[in-house]
């Protein structure tokens, strides 16, 4: 009763997005549910450091790749507590003992005979680590990826190949007697056609790249990125792997199944590893009809959407509105919508009313019930049917399928009260209004059980105050008795327009200025030098701004949210001609430029290679 699951590791290039948030939320759901039905759970997840792409994006920053990958590791851990995500081990693949295995696999897969010395010459994609098909469209001469639309550079390089083409036959058979280790089919098709398409051997070294593992025995080649990180998979179980090896789910983005469902694979037949049991293969979040990447420049900041709607919200819509295997679209309007008619309407509505009636009534203490009646057997019935409906989806990773039943059933919950009507019995008839609570209350704390692995946080404030706690989530333990307490509002309602305040009121005020208004404005970019803290102040910093050819000093509101090291080294925007103010006795001369969500500030990214003192405009 072991399961082994990983999130593939990702780039540390830049800070996470919604996307890599998707990832790490169906991991951690399936990684809860299955510990709720008594699996020995083991959830993998890291970053992917090596390589020409954060070796080049390291370089356009002026830092060393090093420091970039320990700069991001922090947005990513930061993140996966802020969304609730329980790994249980974070692997950097500069971490020693991976970069010593992964060395040690490359030799032993070459003293086999796996991988030998040869020339290699093609049009390289440092965005996606590959090289490109010899039918890439071109471009001035210049192939262009067709995966990410990058401009690619022709490298020549002596390098090391792994026998890819030997695997053609072995693979095949593997699917042939697996033909469900692809999730969806239509990807475990599209992984079929690709190996039965015929392959060339796989260039696994690089000379041009020196940011990476060395191969021990010529170590002027460093091994590709890709071979390197997906041992991770083995590494990250460090002492544990007997246990737990073979993996039993890679969770991965369809723009990477080649990489896992074929190169994978065929490396651990060579190194003599059993091999995954299934990958699951979710789709892309787009927005505006474009796949949300940092090559993009259209990523959404996962942390504003946890500000303002909690953690829990945003894995309720991750899950509830695609299917995994399918693109799904990203707008605020339908995250608050959704927001809106699922949770703050419907979960959210019914425990509220339910529990207020039981205090209301009983002092949250239901005495015993009448009899049961035509419309509570119903729903009692009807959970059974639920619960085996939700059960088959969820084991099928099936998350949106499932969550549409239990939305369907918490509905009837709703409508089974507006049938019933608890308030006209009230106190009046305790029996018939304790039985209809006590149904209600059943149905919650039922559905509850598979709330629990997508919202664990609202859940267990359910569980807590309707006295679950520690019950096993059948129908008939819970029982009348049991000390209900009042709860918070789970999910207050979220207006639109008050969301989307800021840009209304722009609209409205048609409040235009033309370019010579905003030409008088200085803005100009500033890199923080210094930050230290103010007597007595618990909001401010004195900031020590370096601006090109001079330095000042800003006190700025930032104290409550980023910390002197989040700060230090970065770029702002400065309005630099900003009459200077006298604030907690500190001249600031001038103020930085952030987004503002609830008055919490987001500071604006500048690109790494533009220089303080430019003047933006
Ligand atoms: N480092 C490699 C993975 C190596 S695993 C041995 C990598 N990293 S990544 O950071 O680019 O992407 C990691 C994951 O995020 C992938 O599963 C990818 O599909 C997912 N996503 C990145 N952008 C995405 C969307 N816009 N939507 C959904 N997921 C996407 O690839």
């Amino acid at each position: 009763m072991k399961f082994y699951l990983t999130t593939p590791i990702y780039y540390v290039n830049g800070k996470p997005h919604l996307g890599h948030a998707y990832t790490t939320v169906i991991g951690d759901v399936i990684a809860r549910y299955k510990k709720m039905k008594g699996y020995d759970v083991f959830y993998l997840t890291g970053t992917d450091e090596h390589g020409g792409k954060i070796e080049k994006a390291a370089r356009r920053m002026g830092k060393s790749p090093k420091s970039l990958a320990d700069e991001m590791v922090i947005y990513f851990k930061d993140l996966w507590r802020d969304l609730n995500i329980e790994y249980d081990f974070f692997i950097r693949t500069t971490m020693d003992f991976h970069e010593k295995k992964v060395a040690e696999i490359f030799e032993a897969l070459r003293s086999k005979g796996y991988i030998y010395k040869g020339s290699y010459s093609g049009w390289y994609c440092y965005n996606c680590e590959n090289f490109v098909p010899d039918d890439a469209p071109e471009e001035d001469g210049v192939k262009i990826c067709p995966d990410c639309g990058s401009k690619t550079e022709f490298i020549t390089e002596e390098n090391y190949f792994f026998k890819l083409s030997e695997f053609q036959k072995p693979l095949l058979n593997f699917y042939r007697k697996n033909p469900d280790f692809v999730q969806p089919k239509f990807m475990m098709n599209k992984v079929v056609s690709f190996v039965e398409a015929g392959m060339k051997d796989l260039s696994i070294t690089r000379t041009s790249v020196g940011w990476g593992i060395n191969v021990p025995s010529d170590p002027s080649h460093i091994i590709y990125v890709w071979f390197d990180a997906l041992f991770n998979y083995i590494t990250g179980l460090r002492g544990e792997f007997e246990h737990y090896w073979p993996v039993d789910l890679h969770i991965i983005g369809k723009d990477i199944i080649i990489f896992h469902a074929v190169y994978w694979p065929a490396f651990l037949m060579a190194a003599g590893f059993e091999l995954p049991k299934k990958i699951l293969s979710h789709g892309w979040w787009l927005v505006n009809k474009k796949k949300m990447s940092k090559h993009t420049g259209n990523v959404l900041a996962p942390q504003i959407l946890i500000d303002n709607f909690g953690a829990d919200a945003l894995r309720y819509f991750l899950l509830r509105e695609t299917t995994i295997g399918l693109d799904g679209n990203f707008s605020h309007e339908s995250f608050i919508e959704r927001y809106n008619a699922d949770l703050a309407n419907e979960l959210g509505n019914i425990v509220s009313r339910t529990i207020t009636m039981a205090l209301k009534y009983f002092g949250g203490v239901l005495p015993a019930p009448g009899p049961e009646e035509d419309k509570d057997v119903e729903m009692r019935k009807n959970w059974l049917e639920t619960e085996a409906e939700v059960k088959e989806a969820y084991d099928n990773y099936e998350f949106s399928k499932g969550l549409t039943f239990l939305w369907d059933y918490l509905r009837s919950i709703n409508k089974y009260l507006v049938k019933t009507e608890p308030w006209k019995t009230g106190r009046k008839n305790p029996k018939r209004t304790s039985r209809v609570l006590l149904t209600a209350l059943r149905a919650i704390f039922c559905s509850s059980k598979f709330v629990y692995p997508v919202m664990p946080s609202s859940t267990g404030k359910i569980i807590k105050a309707i006295d679950g706690e520690n019950l096993d989530f059948s129908w008939d333990r819970y029982k009348e008795g049991r000390k209900i307490k009042s709860i918070e509002k789970l999910f207050p309602r979220i207006g639109k327009e008050e969301f989307f305040k800021e840009e209304t009121k722009m609209e409205e005020e048609k409040n235009y200025v033309n370019i010579e208004d905003f030409r008088k404005m200085g803005l100009k970019v500033g890199k923080i030098i210094e930050v230290s803290e103010i007597e007595n102040a618990d909001k401010l910093y004195l900031l020590k701004v370096d601006m090109g050819d001079h330095q000042r000093q800003l006190v700025a509101g930032l104290k409550q949210y980023y910390s002197p090291e989040e700060l230090i080294g970065r770029k702002i925007v400065v309005v630099s001609n900003l009459k200077p103010v006298k604030l907690r006795g500190y001249e600031s001369q001038g103020m930085l430029l952030a987004a503002d969500i609830k008055g919490k500030p987001y500071l604006l990214d500048v690109p790494g290679e533009v220089p303080p003192g430019s003047i933006v405009r």
